[in-house]
């Protein structure tokens, strides 16, 4: 039997449990070489195109669009309404707001094939994008980085910075809780600390 007919088998359920531990709704169309890891839930009207793979206990919304050969890691959570173009990689524990906008060619033009320009985007483990973010192609953000609402990435975001605007730039640094840290590189919510070795903010790694 074919992967979309595992898929529409208890159509009249709400959310298809196509084992124990992934929920897929009926209404997305998964592609058969698409790998879905376990524990991961893929809300309506979601398209999974070719060999795009995705992790354990993630959650996609509705109207999500993923592309051949996207790499999703475990624990991300994906809002409604995000297309995730051939070239981007999010790693584990990233999240993305609703309606955030990732790209992938510089200088599109629909008369010109741009295909072997594609520029890739890279999304560290535990960084976050704000509602409606777009994310101009080539860029890394940076892990635990936070990106605001409605920013325009126009450059790598360092790990643990906190961006925001358009063009984004850099108003503070937050925590791998998501709580901006103080002048002294400390979060008042959770008590880890920071310090800059090399230009980079650095988790101090409590002994
Ligand atoms: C960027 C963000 C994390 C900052 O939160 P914060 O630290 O509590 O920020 P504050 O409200 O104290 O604002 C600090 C300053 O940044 C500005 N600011 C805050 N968010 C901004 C944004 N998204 N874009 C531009 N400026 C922003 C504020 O206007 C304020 O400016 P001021 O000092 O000139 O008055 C937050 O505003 C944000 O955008 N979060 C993302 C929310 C989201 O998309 N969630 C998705 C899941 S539903
Ligand atoms: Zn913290």
């Amino acid at each position: 039997m074919g992967q979309k007919n595992i898929f529409q088998i208890n159509n009249h359920l709400r959310v298809k449990m196509e084992n124990t531990s992934k929920k897929i709704h009926p209404s997305a169309i998964i592609d058969k070489e698409a790998i879905i890891g376990d524990n991961t839930s893929i809300w309506q009207n979601c398209i999974i195109q070719g060999k795009a793979i995705i992790g354990n206990n993630c959650k996609i919304g509705a109207n999500v669009y993923i592309e051949d050969n996207v790499k999703i890691g475990n624990g991300v959570k994906i809002k409604n309404n995000i297309a995730i173009y051939s070239g981007v990689v999010c790693e584990d524990d990233v999240f993305l707001g609703p309606n955030c906008v990732f790209t992938n060619v510089i200088n599109p033009r629909s008369f010109i094939e741009r295909k072997a320009e594609f520029k890739s985007t890279l999304v560290k483990k535990g960084a976050t994008i704000g509602a409606n973010a777009t994310i101009i192609c080539g860029h890394v953000i940076g892990k635990y980085a936070m990106v605001g609402a409605g920013a325009v990435v126009t450059k790598d975001v360092p790990d643990f910075a906190l961006v925001a605007g358009n063009p984004a730039r850099i108003i503070g640094t937050v925590c791998v809780c998501g709580v901006k840290l103080d002048k002294d590189l400390c979060c008042n919510k959770c008590g880890r600390t920071y310090k800059i070795i090399n230009g980079n903010t650095c988790l101090v790694e409590k002994q």
